[in-house]
């Protein structure tokens, strides 16, 4: 259960990202509370008179977008966008992620891959030394047993995610189950990551570890927000 000052932080790195955009950017938007934050200060920035749409990364977000009158566009209309923003669910220290606890990571990938730039906003408790939460991976229903057993046999534990206030399996936005997968160490998260669309069946996992380059980690904090890889690469 998250508490005031993980909310507080939160709401500090979604503001600062929602602060870098600038007017007639198309920005994709993530999905997750801190994204909320980032719309919230939107909100404000468009009221301000600030131009820019957004392409969402799922129905909980194209819905709250439509609630603070984000202007919404897709990637048919723009498939570069200037900037993608995002939370995150595990950040190390050269930028590689975990993400997909909100079951979104498959087009929160595509919507990354497809930015300039990639904005992740966190509170402090994302920070790791390495990654080792476990990977939410997306993988097509009819292949679900199929993909367990190669997951295992690569020394994963892996686990369908279920439903809450729904019996049986999530399902994505894209139609698909989620599959859990911890594994013991990650110590090439690049490598497993491309294992693991190797996969047939799997649709896309949740590590992304080759965006590295264009990523710049916001940690909101009760003091503020620090940055890496550094302040000075903000525009
Ligand atoms: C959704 C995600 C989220 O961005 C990630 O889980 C962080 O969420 P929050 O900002 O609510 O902590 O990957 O699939």
């Amino acid at each position: 259960m998250e508490n005031n000052a993980q909310a507080l932080a939160k709401k500090a790195a979604g503001y600062r990202a929602a602060d870098m955009v600038r007017p007639g950017m198309i920005v994709g938007l993530g999905t997750g509370s801190t994204v909320y934050y980032a719309m919230e200060r939107l909100r404000e920035r468009l009221a301000q008179g600030l131009a820019c749409e957004g392409v969402p990364t799922s129905f909980q977000t194209a819905l709250r977008a439509r609630e603070y009158g984000i202007p919404l566009t897709t990637l048919d209309e723009y498939p570069d966008l200037d900037v993608a923003i995002d939370g995150a669910d595990q950040v190390d220290p050269r930028l590689r992620l975990i993400k997909g606890r909100g079951a979104a990571q498959t087009r929160e990938k595509i919507v990354a891959e497809a930015a300039k730039s990639f904005i992740v906003i966190v509170d402090e408790s994302k920070m790791t030394e390495s990654l080792s939460a476990p990977v939410p991976i997306e993988v097509i229903p009819y292949a679900v047993t199929p993909v367990l057993n190669r997951l295992r046999g690569m020394g994963g534990l892996p686990e369908v995610r279920q439903g809450v206030q729904k019996d049986g399996p999530v399902i994505t936005d894209n139609g698909n189950f989620v599959i859990d997968c911890r594994f013991k160490k990650i110590s090439n998260p690049e490598k497993l990551e491309i294992q693991l669309t190797g996969i047939p069946g799997v649709v896309e996992s949740g590590i992304f570890a080759h965006y590295t380059k264009k990523t710049i980690v916001i940690i909101g904090g009760k003091d503020g927000c620090r940055i890496l890889p550094s302040p000075d690469i903000v525009p």
